[in-house]
């Protein structure tokens, strides 16, 4: 039996790797604390809330003390750092935060995985810390050893605390290691990202803000891919090393929206063209040789099942998402979207 301490759990990543391990591994405990920022969310733990097995606590983990405390108390064994900022949109608002959660709060927690001795630490991070390739080059993947080469503020952010990771692991011997995934999707995922942000906007057919022309590449991979393969890692990855994964799904961000428009019966006049993101990534795509042939890890599910078993979550579970939309992210969305928007319409 091992104690898991669970950063960010009440997040879209977070919360569906907090039901796998009670699903898969029921005589683990988990422990997650979070900070409940805008992107947390506790009803997202309602079910896990249940388990005698799941203990939760909100906890800055950039706050020392209490982060220290609960390692004290509980004495985990593996740590998964999901917390973070993670909106790209929103670190070129407000770079702060992005460092002070992503970076400090990152070498926060691993100064108490090492006074409180855990077996593991694991820095879950993104393939957004290689920067971007181009879009005429499909032979180009990242692999392991691409460099880091960062764009935006949080992928920026998200390489910062990748190298302090390494630096934790030469210096201090802290057994480490880290993951790098690309775009995941599915349920809880907050509706600020591109698939729920379309899935909820053309329920309510309101326009589907295309950032350009909507030509940029995501590798996208379904959410518990993505969880099932931290999993292996921190079970059977090795100390030190870093894992890329993705599962060689590359789709322009216009089919996406197009497909989601089709499976919802909507029309493609919804389709807004809006000015492009700042230092927009162009590609991204992965290359997960390493944790095939170390961990035997492959995606289970194909794009075409995910998506529209994403739809249909959407569907069924409105009352989460509409609370959410119909809240604080209402001044999110017209500060964010409301300039671009009437521009368009021009
Ligand atoms: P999310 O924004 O949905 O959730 C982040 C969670 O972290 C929230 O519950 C939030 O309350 C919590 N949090 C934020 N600041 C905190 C703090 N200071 N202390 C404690 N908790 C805090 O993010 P996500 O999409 O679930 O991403 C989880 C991790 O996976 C992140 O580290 C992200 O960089 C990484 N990642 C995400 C994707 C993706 O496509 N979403 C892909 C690759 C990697
Ligand atoms: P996003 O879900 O924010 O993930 P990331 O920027 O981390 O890859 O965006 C995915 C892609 O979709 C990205 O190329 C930006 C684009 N996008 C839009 O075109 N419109 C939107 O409203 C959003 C949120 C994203």
């Amino acid at each position: 039996m091992s104690t898991i301490l669970v950063t960010g759990g009440a997040g879209f990543i977070g919360a569906n790797f907090v039901y796998l391990q009670l699903e898969k591994h029921p005589e683990d405990r988990i422990v997650c604390i979070d900070k409940l920022t805008y992107a947390g969310n506790l009803h997202t733990l309602d079910k896990a809330m249940q388990s005698p097995n799941f203990r939760f606590e909100k906890i800055d983990i950039c706050d020392r003390e209490a982060v220290f405390a609960i390692f004290k108390e509980e004495r985990p064994d593996i740590v998964v750092n999901f917390a973070a900022e993670s909106h790209v949109d929103r670190s070129i608002e407000n770079p702060g935060v992005f460092l002070q959660t992503n970076i400090v709060g990152t070498q926060v927690l691993m100064d108490a995985s090492r006074e409180y001795k855990v077996k593991r630490y694991h820095q879950v991070s993104t393939d957004e810390v290689y920067g971007d390739l181009p879009l005429d080059r499909p032979d180009l993947l990242f692999t392991e050893t691409t460099p880091l080469k960062t764009s935006s503020p949080y992928s920026s952010s998200k390489a910062g605390a990748d190298l302090l990771v390494n630096a934790y692991h030469r210096t201090f011997g802290l057994p480490t290691t880290i993951s790098r995934c690309s775009n995941n999707y599915g349920p809880y995922q907050f509706p600020e990202k591109l698939i729920p942000l379309m899935i909820a906007n053309a329920l309510a057919n309101k326009p589907l803000p295309v950032y350009g022309e909507g030509l940029n590449v995501r590798d996208w991979l379904y959410v518990e891919d993505h969880c099932k393969a931290i999993d292996l890692i921190i079970r059977q990855g090795k100390v030190g090393e870093v894992y890329n994964i993705g599962g060689h799904n590359e789709m322009r961000n216009i089919d996406i929206v197009k497909i989601i428009i089709k499976a919802l019966g909507k029309s493609e006049d919804l389709i807004t063209y809006v000015a492009d993101r700042k230092g927009h990534d162009m590609r991204y795509a992965i290359d997960p040789t390493k944790i095939h042939n170390e961990l035997g890890w492959l995606p289970e599910t194909m794009f075409a099942e995910g998506i529209q078993k994403t739809i249909a979550w959407y569907l069924s579970n409105k009352d989460w998402w509409e609370k959410i939309v119909s809240g604080e992210y209402v001044h999110y969305f017209e500060k964010m979207y409301g300039e671009r928007l009437k521009k368009s319409q021009k």
